[in-house]
């Protein structure tokens, strides 16, 4: 068949091939390694809320449901951010239902950017960031977060804002390094907004995930935030049905007017029987969260000591299921290597954290490993890790 001579791929996404949680996790189907790469649980979430799911699809909701998503949604969510974070939206208008946190993000970029405006953000980052400011032709201006505390310089933040910055785009629980921005880290963000006019765009999706007592602060929450944040969530992590891809954004009536006409383009709706569900999860009680979230802490311990005793400098996470580890300490330098070689030599699948990274030197030592598995299965692979030391 004769194909074109110029390339498929476009320059906007010319360098965003397959992503790596794909390569990665295709190379534990390969190997039989365990998969503690991409971070998805091993165990389904609450089955009442399965059960609603499987009464949703019998009871017929199985059309195009409403482009916002379903009314019960939308209240679900308004409810949850005024129960969790004190936010007070109209579900009329300030709440959209998306494809996930991937498509709220996709949708927002696209709706909120010219081609040629910048948007500020932090690196290491979500690698879906890089791949839809380009998409909206708009340009990434990235503050990098250094370990060991990833905290914000306050003077590469400055350097980071021009006249033709549009937005900030802030992900607080952090992926991939579990760090969770502080009061006073936000209100320095807040500030540049503030003063440069510029809107924010926060991603929230681990927002139940902080641990050891710190709270996660909505940017939205912060003083002259509201009226020019568009935040974020999805319920894929919240409830561990991450394959539902149910997930919204809520802010005020114009920006999520602007997402909303983005997205009616992109999938037009959401998954029907899957609103039902997380509208019902949605209103599970604070028992549930706080369970979900010391369960996570208890996993952070398990899989951090194991890692610990495999040699490996561990980067405690405050917060999401993900943890960061230096792998000099095992004589290695080049986190990327490590990867591909760790399935043969220890039967593990992890992420290079390089590949979050446009500073890659900052970036090459450090490997995250997902911890949002069953005991068994951590405790297993600590086994395995144990080995890297001889
Ligand atoms: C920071 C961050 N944002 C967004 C997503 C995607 O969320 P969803 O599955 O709801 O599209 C993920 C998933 O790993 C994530 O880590």
């Amino acid at each position: 068949m004769a194909t074109s001579s110029r390339a498929p791929l476009t320059s906007r996404l010319a360098g965003f091939g397959t992503t790596i949680f794909a390569e990665m996790s295709a190379l534990a189907t390969r190997t039989g390694a365990i998969n503690l790469g991409q971070g998805f649980p091993d165990t389904d979430g609450p089955a009442e809320v399965l059960e609603a799911a499987v009464a949703a699809i019998r009871a017929g909701h199985n059309q195009y449901p409403p482009g916002p998503g379903i009314p019960t949604l939308r209240a679900g969510i308004a409810a949850h951010q005024r129960r969790f974070h004190g936010i007070e939206l109209d579900p009329d208008g300030e709440v959209l239902v998306t494809t996930g946190a991937t498509e709220a993000i996709a949708a927002a970029l696209l709706a909120l950017c010219e081609p040629g405006d910048e948007v500020v953000t932090f690196e290491p980052y979500y690698d879906s960031y890089a791949a839809c400011i380009a998409l909206a032709g708009a340009q990434r201006r990235v503050v990098t977060l250094r370990p060991p505390d990833y905290a914000i310089d306050p003077e590469a933040l400055a350097a980071a804002f021009s006249p033709r910055t549009r937005l900030v785009l802030l992900n607080s629980p952090h992926n991939p390094t579990g760090k969770v921005f502080t009061r006073a880290e936000l209100e320095l963000v807040a500030g540049h907004c503030r003063g440069r006019d510029v809107l924010a765009v926060t991603d929230e999706v681990y927002e139940h995930l902080v641990f050891d007592g710190r709270e996660h602060v909505p940017l939205a929450t912060l003083p002259g935030m509201a009226e020019r944040t568009l935040t974020i969530s999805s319920a894929g992590k919240t409830f561990s049905f991450t394959g539902w891809k149910i997930g919204w954004a809520t802010g005020p009536r114009a920006l999520v007017s602007a997402v909303q006409t983005a997205k009616q383009f992109l999938t037009f709706v959401s998954g029907a029987p899957f609103q039902h569900a997380i509208a019902h999860a949605l209103g599970l009680p604070d028992a549930y969260f706080e369970s979900f979230r010391t369960g996570l802490q208890a996993k952070r311990d398990r899989l951090c000591a194991g890692l610990e005793a495999a040699g490996l400098d561990v980067l405690r996470p405050a917060g999401t299921y993900f943890v960061t580890t230096d792998i000099r300490p095992l004589g290695e330098r080049d986190g990327r290597a490590f990867c591909l070689a760790l399935p043969e030599r220890a039967g593990v699948v992890a992420v290079p954290t390089v590949v979050f990274y446009d500073d890659e030197d900052v970036g090459r030592p450090l490997v995250r490993f997902a911890f949002c598995k069953r005991d068994e299965v951590i405790d297993k692979a600590a086994a395995r890790l144990a080995g890297l030391r001889g």
